[in-house]
């Protein structure tokens, strides 16, 4: 039987893992997560629920009613209802490190993300993915870009999204969340033992896809053919 594989890809916010993950994924015929749109995703079921997410105990009473479904292209669904822009605006980036450092909803997260990793080959992204989620994966690699890097791009971005804020506010929100994400009790970010770092402050999508490529071919021991598309 074909084993699955998997890659790992952890790193600060607006590093680049997600826009590489997914193409990195779609060459390979790999399903792709979006680890951290499933906490965006809890976040607004909170917010929309009137509950507070820096309340452990409010954030709490709604876990057990949280579902949300994550589809091959990492479109997220709460309820039935298309999240995928909504949980990237301002309200939810704000909340989101605070709703997603309780141990009982990065347990049920994980579990989710293992069991989509079960009986598939993916491409996993987040924080914690190759220290506490996947930490067996073929390659584990963690991201990181200069904040000026991460804010002039997710600023770019935002803008095409018609996401307000200046060059200013988001570097001091992606500097704030990675202070928080990596200062926090359980599974902070940090760089698992056995990744590789991937600086891609002056790199493009393309570069950083091609060196992922090229270390997943190396480290799995697998010949990566551009013309099939698959393994
Ligand atoms: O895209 P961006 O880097 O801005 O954020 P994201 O990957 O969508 O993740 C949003 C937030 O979710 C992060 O700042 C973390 O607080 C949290 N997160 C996490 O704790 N663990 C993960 N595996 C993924 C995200
Ligand atoms: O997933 P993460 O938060 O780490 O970052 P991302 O959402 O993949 O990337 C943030 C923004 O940077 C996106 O708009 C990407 O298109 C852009 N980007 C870039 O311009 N050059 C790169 N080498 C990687 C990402």
């Amino acid at each position: 039987m074909k084993r699955n594989y998997s890659i790992a890809i952890d790193g600060p916010a607006a590093s680049g893992k997600s826009t590489a993950a997914k193409i990195v994924a779609k060459k390979l015929s790999f399903l792709y997560v979006d680890t951290g749109a499933m906490y965006r995703a809890f976040t607004l079921f909170l917010i929309e629920n009137g509950k507070n997410p820096c309340s452990e105990e409010e954030a709490l009473s709604l876990l057990p009613l949280f579902e949300m479904k994550e589809d091959k292209e990492g479109h997220v669904y709460l309820k039935g209802r298309d999240v995928t822009s909504r949980v990237r605006e301002n309200d939810v980036s704000n909340e989101v490190s605070y709703a997603c450092a309780y141990k009982a909803v990065r347990e049920k997260m994980v579990e989710l993300q293992r069991k989509m990793a079960e009986d598939e080959s993916v491409v996993m992204d987040g924080r914690d993915i190759g220290t506490v989620v996947l930490p067996h994966a073929d390659l584990k690699i963690y991201q990181i870009a200069s904040v000026e890097a991460r804010a002039q791009r997710r600023y770019l971005e935002n803008q095409k999204k018609g996401i307000p804020g200046t060059l200013e506010e988001i570097a001091k929100d992606i500097e704030r969340r990675d202070y928080i994400d990596s200062h926090r009790e359980h599974s902070p970010l940090r760089m698992a033992e056995d990744a590789i770092v991937l600086d891609t402050s002056n790199m493009t999508i393309e570069e950083e896809v091609e060196e992922i490529l090229s270390l997943f071919s190396k480290k799995a021991g697998v010949k990566w053919n551009d013309t099939e598309q698959s393994l």
